[in-house]
């Protein structure tokens, strides 16, 4: 059927996540934040014991395609505990990017991210969201900024959460998860080929969300 969907991907720390959720906010739409998923399956199979390497794939898989997680008010509950903070750390997310270069764990969580298509219409932000799990939507957004940028966006968001951190070494996890993300087989990071190109290095998210806005009405 024909439910939009909006998908927003990118590489870590572009500002995804802040633009597809204003994006969503101000459309009405439902918001898929997918990363968030590789993020909960990395912490279950940590908290399991288990290393995130092909000897788990299927183990880590099957736990992915049975998650016991609920998404409510902005938390996220795992088996009714809340990891909202547990996975925003930038170990969750190495962790995040380590299991989701594995091919089965990517389909076991296909159909999830597929749910949440539902009317009136859907704003997602991964970096398969367009080429692989919503090929069909009317938009797509791949959004950049350089890589200092990146680490300086992500340095301060961390500080005000109260987590220390130091630049250098958040600019040098971001390059290896970028570079894990890009050159895997499955699903490499990747611009659509009908995708929108948006470089908010030097935008405020409102010049973002603008942008995007009115891309979105000139389709309609
Ligand atoms: O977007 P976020 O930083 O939360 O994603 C964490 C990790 O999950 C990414 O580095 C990437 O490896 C993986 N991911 C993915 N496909 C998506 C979303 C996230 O492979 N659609």
């Amino acid at each position: 059927p024909h439910i939009p969907v909006i998908c927003v991907d990118g590489p870590t720390a572009s500002g995804k996540g802040t633009l597809a959720s204003e994006v969503a906010r101000r459309l009405g739409y439902h918001y898929l934040d997918s990363g968030a998923l590789y993020r909960i399956t990395g912490l279950a199979a940590v908290r399991a014991g288990l290393a995130l390497d092909v000897a788990h794939e299927h183990t880590i898989a099957r736990m992915a395609e049975t998650l016991p997680v609920v998404f409510v008010d902005g938390s996220v509950l795992l088996a009714g505990q809340d990891v909202t903070d547990d996975i925003r750390t930038e170990e969750a997310g190495m962790n995040a990017s380590k299991v989701s270069a594995l091919p089965a764990v990517r389909s076991a969580l296909v159909a999830l991210q597929q749910s949440f298509r539902r009317l009136p219409g859907l704003v997602a932000d991964g970096r398969d969201m367009g080429t692989v799990i919503f090929p069909d939507a009317p938009m797509k957004v791949f959004l950049t900024a350089s890589a200092g940028q990146r680490a300086d966006r992500r340095h301060k968001q961390l500080i005000s959460k109260g987590i220390q951190a130091k630049i250098d070494d958040l600019r040098a996890d971001l390059e290896a998860r970028d570079a894990r993300d890009s050159n895997r087989a499955v699903a490499p990071l990747k611009p659509a080929q009908d995708a929108l190109l948006l470089d908010n290095s030097s935008q405020t998210v409102e010049e973002s969300v603008a942008q995007v806005l009115r891309w979105w009405e000139e389709k309609q």
